[in-house]
């Protein structure tokens, strides 16, 4: 969730590192530091709260310039412990080793408490500086700076991106990764590190990205990587065609295709540091948050278009999971109807763009209304208007989202509020460890089965063709299924100009049943959970008039396939968090292979906009 980048070079480093923090910006930061050894083989360290331009003042003001040929430094998101100067990285110890570390030591406490034992003085309330005292201690038995590294890092558990510097090995950096990216830049005038390729691409295009446990020695003239049993590996150099400010397709067609290939991809990125191996970070929502999450009573989210669908599937988790009571509204009705907003209320707000005029007035309005309500805001976007109208900030790590119907930022956004469900569920006591454990277990597969979903494209394609001559479509859905399917009929309106509709499949017959005959077709998503009985049946009513059906199930499911039915069977073993997100993926398939049939613009469909800024 942190930023790290570092560098040796024969040049001085500092305006490398500044420039490689501003690109990691978007990441969100509370604080910012970097440590560079001087021409003295002396620790410069410069840190500052809030913006990297802060620290740029900072260093600018300063009477004796910090310069060097070798530096790490760090842009922080506060987890353990508030954001505040003596908290920011890079953590020191005994003048000789410092450190930038991105993720979470989990078994920072004991190892606190030994290092204690052993004379260290803590000067932060951070995971990170135990990483710090470890080295130093081992360097003490140690032969190379490489091997107290090594032997420091097995007694670690937990995630973490490093990098690691030294008084006594002026020449060296050394990285290390395991369960948070970080990636080697191989450059002309020296060789870098960063926890993403963007921080670098001022500097170069050269990347060798590092695997699982790789520890690596970064000198002038020379890199050498060594796997997690300590064996010389050679890891590739490979040349990024990313531009610097600019996102390309790729080998897709559209950015909407890139942007639903990128989810697994997108996914992980929001997960990291925010879970660990069986439990959520409570405090990735703030520091503050567990006392907040601990005492609210009710949950209110605001939102517009797909990221109100996602709030919708959020009031199911909150409830049933969390036990909270949870209301949704979109957000250009809450901010002209006099709400009441009772103490103790959550107020979420979930933006991609972070800009959407509605969404940001109902948070004023509410904030107006009631004072005393702690605001949250699930957002793509770090530097945003509602992420500075709000007190608690989750970012997405989506990524930037180009096609103007949104996909990846939907999913991420569904990925928040399933930790923010389970991170309210454990602060108030209403979801046991091995509840909290399963939840994560779920969220970590979520990679892999979309992974699984995607490779059904071809199969969804076909289907597409039905659309062809349609006017219409229904989409039905129970439970988080109907959320789902609002957003699937969504998707379809968005890009193929088809009117579509979703129901909760138990309302058809209250309505929308007599719409159906065999010019429109009907879209059912059925997972095998204990509304499937009642779905089924629903499908029989569908079934009766005539229409044409495309049932998306579990391969548990088993839907009776019945005439001018086609049933796509997604995955196995979905629960209540993944199934929602899982069944979302073949939605937006069909909508996207529809709209290419329609030949309509996918990625700027008519009259829409990316961001609604204006009412
Ligand atoms: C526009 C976009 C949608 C988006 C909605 C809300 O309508 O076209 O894709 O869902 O705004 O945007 P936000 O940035 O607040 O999530």
């Amino acid at each position: 969730m942190c930023g790290i980048v570092g560098g040796v070079t024969n040049q001085n480093i500092t305006p490398l590192l500044l420039e490689g923090l501003k690109q990691l910006e978007y990441r969100g930061y509370d604080s910012s530091g970097l440590l560079v050894l001087s021409n003295n083989n002396s620790f410069l360290r410069a840190r500052s709260v809030g913006k990297v331009h802060n620290l740029e003042k900072n260093l600018n003001t300063r009477k004796k310039r910090i310069k060097g040929n070798i530096g790490i430094a760090h842009t922080r998101w506060a987890t353990h412990g508030e954001p505040s100067n003596r908290n920011a990285h890079p953590h020191i110890s005994n003048n000789t080793v410092g450190v930038v570390h991105n993720g979470i030591i989990e078994n920072y406490l004991e190892l606190k408490e030994s290092q204690s034992k052993q004379g260290y003085k803590f000067t932060s309330d951070t995971d990170t500086e135990v990483i710090a005292h470890a080295i130093e201690f081992n360097m003490q038995s140690s032969n190379t700076f490489l091997e107290s590294v090594q032997k420091a890092i097995n007694s670690f558990e937990g995630a973490y991106g490093l990098g690691i510097i030294s008084s006594k090995h002026p020449d060296t950096i050394i990285a290390a990764r395991k369960g948070s990216p970080l990636v080697i830049g191989v450059g002309k005038y020296g060789n870098y590190i960063a926890s993403d390729q963007i921080a670098l691409l001022p500097i170069t295009r050269k990347f060798i990205f590092l695997e699982e446990g790789d520890i690596a020695e970064l000198k002038l003239e020379k890199i050498t990587i060594y796997n997690q049993n300590g064996n010389k590996v050679n890891r590739p150099i490979k040349t990024s065609k990313i531009k610097e400010g600019q996102v390309d397709l790729g080998v897709h067609k559209h950015f909407m295709q890139k942007e639903i290939f990128e989810q697994p991809q997108a996914i992980r990125d929001t997960l990291e540091s925010r879970i660990t191996k069986e439990s959520v970070v409570v405090s990735a929502f703030g520091y503050k948050a567990s006392e907040v999450f601990k005492n609210v009573k009710q949950v209110q989210i605001i939102a517009c278009g797909t990221s109100f669908n996602a709030g919708l599937v959020a009031k199911y988790w909150l409830e049933d999971i969390a036990k909270i009571p949870c209301n949704v509204e979109i957000a250009s009705e809450y901010r002209y109807r006099n709400p009441i907003i009772l103490d103790r209320t959550l107020f979420v707000t979930i933006s991609q763009s972070g800009e959407t005029a509605d969404t940001l007035q109902a948070l004023k309005t509410a904030k107006e209304i009631n004072n005393k309500i702690d605001t949250l805001c699930i957002c793509n976007s770090a530097e945003s208007s509602i992420t500075r109208e709000s007190e608690f900030t989750f970012l997405t790590h989506a990524g930037p989202e180009i096609g103007v119907a949104s996909t990846k930022a939907f999913t991420t956004q569904l990925v928040a509020l399933a930790l923010l469900t389970c991170s309210i569920g454990v602060s108030k006591k209403n979801i046991n460890k091995q509840n909290e454990k399963s939840i994560v277990d779920g969220l970590k597969r979520l990679p892999g089965l979309i992974n699984e979903t995607l490779l059904q494209e071809s199969q969804i394609k076909k289907l597409a063709v039905r659309f062809k001559d349609k006017n219409s479509a229904l989409f039905l859905g129970r439970g988080t299924m109907h959320a789902i399917a609002m957003e699937g009929a969504l998707k379809l309106k968005e890009i193929s100009y088809i009117h579509a509709e979703a129901y909760p499949a138990g309302e058809l017959k209250h309505g929308p049943i007599a719409l159906i005959d065999e010019s429109m077709p009907v879209i059912a998503i059925a997972p095998n959970d204990e509304l499937l009985s009642k779905l089924k049946s629903n499908l029989q009513e569908v079934k009766t008039r005539g229409s044409q059906m495309i049932v998306f199930e579990d391969k548990e499911s088993k839907v009776k396939s019945m005439k001018a039915m086609k049933i796509i069977s997604i995955t196995s073993n979905l629960g209540r968090i993944t199934a929602p997100i899982i069944f979302t993926i073949p939605l937006q398939l069909l909508s996207y292979h529809v709209a290419l049939i329609k030949n309509t613009d996918v990625d700027k469909p008519r009259n829409l906009a990316k961001s609604v800024t204006v009412e």
